[in-house]
Formats: C-alpha cells, sequence, structure tokens
C-alpha cells in the first residue's frame, strides 16, 4: 500500500485534567510512533471497508484485525496487547497478552489497547461511526479491563475538577453541568446507547427535559462526540463495553474532558475474572487517570462516516481515502490526517 497524507496539526489548550507535559516522562513514546499508530488505524479502516455494508460482522471484524496486526509488527517497538480482541482460547489474533512489534526485547516497551473494529455492526449495515481504534502507553499506564461493562459518565473540557461524579443520580450530574454551563438542566443534551438496560436513565434526563441523543452502537466515538462543541453534546452517560471506556479515556486525557467508568460485574463467572486481573474494589469509580497514566497516544481512522470523522471512500483505479485523528496527551496535540492510498488488490 503506498500513500500520501495530508497532515493538520494543532494543540489541545491545556484542559484542567490533562498534566502539563512538562510532568509527564516521554522518552519511551517516541514521537514518530505518534505518525506510526496512524498507519496502524488506517490499515484497519481499509481493511474493514470492502465488507461495508456486507451483512457480515465477523468478516468485517476479521479483516480489521488481520490488517491491524500485519501494519503493528511492521513497528520497530517492543508492544503488548493489553486491550484487545479477548483472551487467547477467543481470539486467535490480537488477543490480549499478545505480544506485537518488530523490536521485542529490544524496542520500547508499549502497551497498547485496541479495538480494530469498533463498530461491528454499524460496519455490517452500513451504519455511522464505525472506527477503527488504539490507544497505547509505556509499559503499565493502560488498565487492563476485563471485557465486562462499564458504567461511563463524561463530559468535556473546560469544566471545574469534579464536577460529574459517578456516585451521584443522572440528575445531580445533569444540574452540576448546567449551572456550570450557565443554562437550565432542560438544555443539556445527554449521547446514550440505545439499549433496552437504559431505559429508566432515558426516562429520567427526559423527565429533567434533556435532550437524549441516541447512538445504535459505537460509545467510543459517543464519549469523545462530549470534547467537540459541534456535535451539541455535553455529556455522555450509560453503559457499555469496559475496554472501550479505556480507549475513550486515553482520547480525553489527550483533548480534556473527564470521565468516571465503573465496572460491571454481572455474574460470579465476570467476578471470577475480576479477580484474575488483580481487581479487589468491584465498585471502583476509575477517573481518567487511572485508565490512562502518563504520556499515551490515541489514534483512529473513520470507517463509516461519523461526528468524529469521515468514512473510508473507494474512488476510481484502486485510490481510496482515509480520515484519522491522532492525539498525544503529553503535548495535547491533535493531528487531523487525511491519507489516499494506492491499493494493489
Ligand atoms: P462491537 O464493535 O464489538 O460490536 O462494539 C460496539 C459497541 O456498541 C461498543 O461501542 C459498546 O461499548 C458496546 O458495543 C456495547 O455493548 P452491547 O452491544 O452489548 O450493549
Amino acid at each position: 500500500m503506498q500513500d500520501n497524507q495530508l497532515i493538520m496539526t494543532m494543540t489541545a489548550a491545556p484542559a484542567s485534567s490533562v498534566t502539563p507535559s512538562s510532568v509527564i516522562p516521554s522518552h519511551v513514546l517516541d514521537r514518530v510512533l505518534v505518525l506510526e499508530m496512524v498507519r496502524v488505524t488506517e490499515a484497519a479502516a481499509i481493511g474493514a471497508a470492502k465488507l461495508i455494508g456486507r451483512g457480515d460482522e465477523k468478516a468485517a471484524d476479521a479483516a480489521a484485525v488481520e490488517a491491524m496486526r500485519a501494519a503493528l509488527n511492521e513497528l520497530a517497538m517492543d508492544g503488548t496487547v493489553v486491550i484487545g480482541e479477548g483472551e487467547r482460547d477467543e481470539a486467535p489474533m490480537l488477543f490480549i497478552g499478545e505480544k506485537v512489534g518488530s523490536a521485542q526485547g529490544t524496542g520500547p516497551k508499549i502497551d497498547i489497547a485496541l479495538d480494530p473494529l469498533e463498530g461491528t455492526t454499524l460496519t455490517a449495515n452500513a451504519g455511522a461511526n464505525a472506527l477503527a481504534v488504539l490507544a497505547c502507553a509505556e509499559e503499565g499506564n493502560l488498565l487492563n479491563a476485563p471485557d465486562v461493562y462499564m458504567d461511563k459518565l463524561a463530559v468535556g473540557p473546560g469544566y471545574p475538577e469534579g464536577i460529574i461524579d459517578l456516585a451521584k443520580s443522572p440528575s445531580d450530574n445533569v444540574r452540576a453541568v448546567a449551572a456550570a454551563k450557565g443554562v437550565a438542566p432542560s438544555e443539556i443534551i445527554v449521547c446514550v446507547l440505545d439499549r433496552a438496560r437504559h431505559a429508566d436513565l432515558i426516562a429520567e434526563l427526559r423527565g429533567l427535559g434533556c435532550g437524549v441523543a441516541l447512538i445504535t452502537d459505537g460509545d467510543v466515538a459517543g464519549v469523545i462526540a462530549v470534547t467537540n462543541e459541534e456535535t451539541n453534546i455535553d455529556m455522555y452517560m450509560g453503559q457499555g463495553g469496559a475496554p472501550e471506556g479505556v480507549l475513550a479515556a486515553a482520547a480525553l486525557r489527550c483533548v480534556g474532558g473527564q470521565f468516571n467508568g465503573r465496572l460491571v460485574f454481572r455474574n460470579d463467572d465476570e467476578r471470577k475474572r475480576a479477580a484474575k486481573w488483580g481487581i479487589t474494589d468491584l465498585n471502583k469509580i476509575y477517573k481518567l487517570e487511572e485508565l490512562a497514566k502518563g504520556d499515551c497516544i490515541f489514534a483512529a481512522t473513520g470507517v463509516t462516516d461519523g461526528s468524529l470523522l469521515k468514512g473510508v471512500k473507494r474512488h476510481k483505479n484502486g485510490v481510496m481515502t482515509t480520515h484519522s485523528v491522532v492525539m498525544r496527551a503529553s503535548s495535547g496535540t491533535v493531528r487531523w490526517v487525511s491519507g489516499e492510498h494506492r491499493v494493489k488488490s
């Protein structure tokens, strides 16, 4: 695959929740790695793109996984997948614990959280907001979250630290954010996954007069939407995948905003898995820095058009265009990357 990339860079204003770059040691996450991570998410998105709208979630996911794995293995690092496609016996590739990168034992030790196709159903149905996504950090800096649900609560940048609190009710959180924004609670718009388990939450929010932006899938994009005023979304609430929670937290570490997450263990099997992961406090509320510490990089490429990124476009003669974003916590730099790829079939 040959590619030409057009890169636009902006540095996000330091947000209260982002640690200043001067205190984040950044020797391991080499700057070069930042742009290399875009190649990885681009490869996964292009891999999945040929299966958009084909009704086959598994095939789309497999294509993205295969392409992401090949791209990761070209990078000169000693990488370990800490959030991936599942445990070794349930995922043939990009399983948790899998080593990736071409410099095992010699290169920088990097932990990687990845979701080669965030929104498998969206892709199969040609719905909006499917992404190829990853986050990476120095070894030990990403929460190794088991594949269970997570209660999530997020708000964008510019609010006083601690404005949201998962221990409080949705109404209390909306009132706090509305007061800080200087509007009535009924002016607040909350993004929520459209699931039966959220019926009470949605009723409570509508009872306050809030706007509820329902999404069918893809809560990484849903959480990140709170950081972009263009979306009109003020807050994210509800239960989704814990791995997606860590990925979204890594993005918020880079661009600002606040996030609370609480793992949800629904049965004994899931509680046993918590023990295996060394999690003893089952009700702990994790803040951003407990999910993604120190310096970290977040990269995403659109598979289908969405609120964050345009999807992969297929042009004549095998030309494909991609749209990606890559961000780094230590600098707060956000790069929007357009790629033009000549893909050999
Ligand atoms: P997949 O890409 O694995 O299908 O995940 C999509 C997703 O919508 C996530 O964004 C979200 O965290 C999770 O599924 C919600 O899970 P569920 O569909 O079980 O409610």
